[in-house]
């Protein structure tokens, strides 16, 4: 515990909640409309597509994150009648010939840009909770981009895994799973405080200290900014399901049933502590007139796998879309790679599925195909209860204006309000 510093601002106690913990309540969920659409990824660059096609055109499918580039597809893609932009937490990329993901506008300049040139979407940033940002650093700047946007804030928590990323900020890490977590806990809990209080605040974590401590402006949004998260394990989903609204259903439930069940679940254990949230599904999509032509372009996709950035991928991140699951075992993930030969696969010792399902999508849910077909997909996530989906496209620009002229016509004529 530490000392009050000298010269602190005399400060309430803040309770060391770890949820429920809503003050305020929960912001509202329920919107006039089926499903809330998000693009995702926009922010870095290839976004979620690791095949060296995206280097037969670099200012569509990889620097699409540069402004003025990025500006013009978010305000497209609110003119298309998309819900949110949705960000992509990263800090250092995946290298191989395209460099997957190696350019990224950080989480604030980001959403403070997007709010300034949009006027409706929401405006999703995603934050790192185990990087030792101070809490309230990210208060201020969350309220004042809140402030900015016209209360159209939400603010995805990541408990990232990536030991690249820790020592870029000078930590050892991943902490384990249990402590990853209970730090967000803590950081959303201080968080909360800080965007709820009117006056100064003390606060003495395991994790975060501080004293006398007080936003000005409070975020315009009430009673607070949305809070979304990724987990796809049980100790994150405990946390996520206790202090975060919008949740995304994790990769190995690809099948639909597996949606309804875990959509159930998340319900379930959300209700436990009164509380209610939203599900989301990140998909990655590539679609055409038809299906044999969507067919053409991602048989191109798969046959240009960027095979030197996954192998980075499986090293550094090889759990990240369950730490608990254990997708990948011991010898596919980190330095137990090098010694157990997966390197000599062809398919880097993970199987053709997932290895094709990482290349493109990170292992999102794929809507590939005609706009009929993506269009049913849609209809079929809805109807096994996914609420928002984040769509991630080969080629954004392209593909936004596919969703505005083509599927959500399709959508609306089977009644679907999107
Ligand atoms: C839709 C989605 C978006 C995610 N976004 C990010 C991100 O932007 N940055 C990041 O470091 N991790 C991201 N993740 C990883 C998750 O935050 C989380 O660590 C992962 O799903 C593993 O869950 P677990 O931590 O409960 O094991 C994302 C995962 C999903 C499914």
């Amino acid at each position: 515990m530490s000392q009050r510093p000298p010269g602190a601002r005399p400060g309430t106690r803040a309770e060391l909640l770890r949820g429920p913990f809503d003050p305020g309540g929960q912001p509202e969920l329920h919107r006039d409309k089926h499903m809330h659409l998000s693009l995702f990824a926009w922010n870095v660059s290839s976004g979620l597509s690791a095949s060296k096609a995206v280097l037969s055109d670099p200012e569509r499918h990889q620097e699409f994150w540069k402004w003025p580039s990025a500006a013009k597809l978010l305000r497209a893609t609110e003119e298309a009648g998309f819900d949110s932009q949705l960000q992509y937490g990263m800090w250092s990329g995946y290298d191989g010939a395209t460099r997957w993901n190696n350019s990224q506008l950080d989480f604030a300049t980001a959403a403070t840009g997007s709010a300034a040139i949009t006027e409706r979407i929401g405006i999703y940033t995603t934050i790192h909770v185990g990087y030792q940002i101070p809490p309230l650093l990210l208060a201020k700047m969350t309220a004042s981009m809140d402030h900015l946007s016209g209360g159209r804030l939400g603010v995805n928590i990541v408990a990232g895994q990536n030991a690249v990323d820790y020592a870029q900020f000078g930590l050892v890490g991943p902490p384990s799973q249990q402590v990853r977590y209970a730090i967000a806990d803590e950081l959303v809990t201080a968080l909360k405080h800080l965007w709820s209080s009117e006056e100064p605040v003390d606060f003495e974590g395991e994790y975060f200290q501080f004293h006398g401590a007080q936003i000005d402006p409070l975020p315009t949004s009430r009673p607070r900014p949305l809070l979304i998260c990724a987990a796809g394990s049980d100790i994150g989903l405990d946390f996520a399901t206790r202090q975060c609204d919008a949740l995304f259903i994790t990769a190995d439930d690809k099948d639909l049933d597996g949606y309804a069940r875990r959509a159930a679940k998340i319900h379930a254990m959300a209700a436990e502590h009164g509380r209610k949230v939203r599900i989301c599904a990140m998909c990655y999509v590539v679609m055409d007139e038809t299906d044999a032509k969507a067919a053409e372009t991602t048989e191109w996709m798969r046959s240009q796998i960027d095979r030197d950035a996954l192998e980075v991928w499986l090293t550094r991140s090889g759990h990240i879309m369950n730490s608990e699951r254990q997708e990948v075992t011991e010898d596919q993930f980190g330095e137990g790679r090098a010694k157990s030969g997966a390197n000599q696969d062809p398919y880097l010792g993970i199987g053709k599925e997932h290895y094709e399902g990482l290349g493109m999508g990170m292992g999102a849910y794929q809507l590939f195909g005609s706009y009929e077909t993506v269009a049913d997909q849609l209809i079929d996530l809805y109807e096994s209860g996914v609420e928002q989906v984040a769509l991630c496209f080969f080629d954004p620009h392209k593909g936004v204006q596919q969703i505005r002229d083509h599927v959500l016509p399709l959508l609306r004529k089977r009644g679907y309000n999107l």
